[in-house]
């Protein structure tokens, strides 16, 4: 398994921040040393995890050197280390402009690596400069999709994207896989989905992993016990899921 991967779709809505807090969530709960990564100026991952976003120092301080990455890091109880965000990042764009402004979370993440077995990034709903920066500093890419949204349109402009990143900065930079989230029985018996999704995934280079990612209400429900639906509720379906996922990016490369 890569020990660094992004989630990433610019699409919201598509299960990034829960397959992010989930994957975190195993390798957690499986003894790795983990560090989440959140790169949405949303704060989603941190808030999800019970970090105070509002009153934390944040990776936006860490990209302009006011704080060290070590000062910035929270630990939490359930899904590891964070490195928390909040709407200051939000201002990356505007205010970085110097060349080589897609590396500083590679930068950093260079000083700490040592210290984590896996580094999961959470991403905005955005193709800018902060998914670039996520990119930049992964070795694999993970593409949630919902079987209601697969659009060409989406994982052509990501294919872009990717291109850039590996012909500029990172040469090496894989996509793991498509992961269809919110996948119902329904979706299941509808063959639609599976070769609409096999097209998208042919289309990147990749593949659709086997492990499917199954709707449930306590996924919505988990963020607010601080917790994600590995720990909330383990017997449920994407709990179970996730579990599969994780197995599935183990026995990968
Ligand atoms: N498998 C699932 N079953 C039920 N609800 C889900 C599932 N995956 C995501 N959700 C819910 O959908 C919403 C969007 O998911 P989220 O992970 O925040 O997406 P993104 O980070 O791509 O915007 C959240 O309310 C989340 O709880
Ligand atoms: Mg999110």
């Amino acid at each position: 398994m890569k020990k660094i991967i992004t989630i990433t779709n610019q699409k919201g809505g598509v299960g990034k921040t829960t397959t992010a807090m989930s994957i975190l969530g195993v390798l957690h709960k499986m003894k790795y040393r983990t560090l989440g990564v959140d790169l949405d100026p949303q704060g989603s991952l941190g808030f999800s995890a019970g970090v105070d976003i509002e009153h934390c120092d944040t990776v936006y301080d860490v990209f302009t050197g006011e704080k060290s990455i070590d000062d910035v890091i929270v630990s939490t109880e359930e899904l590891g280390d964070i490195l928390p965000s909040n709407i200051d990042l939000s201002t990356v764009e505007l205010e970085f402009r110097s060349e080589g402004r897609e590396c500083l979370l590679r930068n950093e993440l260079r000083k700490i690596a040592g210290n984590y077995d896996y580094i999961i990034i959470d991403t905005p709903p955005a193709l800018n400069v902060l998914t670039m920066n996520a990119y930049a500093a992964s070795g694999g890419l993970i593409i949630p999709m919902a079987p209601e949204i697969l659009s060409v349109l989406a994982v052509s402009q990501i294919r872009d994207t990717i291109q850039t990143i590996k012909e500029n900065f990172n040469p090496d930079l894989e996509v793991l896989g498509i992961l269809l989230n919110r996948f119902s029985l329904r979706l299941r018996l509808n063959r639609e989905v599976d070769d609409m999704a096999q097209k998208l995934a042919k289309n990147l280079g990749t593949k659709v992993f086997r492990t499917k990612i199954h709707s449930s209400v306590s996924v919505a429900a988990s963020p607010a016990y601080a917790e994600s639906i590995i720990t909330y509720d383990p017997a449920s379906k994407p709990a179970k899921d996730f579990k599969s996922l994780v197995k599935e990016l183990m026995n990968g490369k």
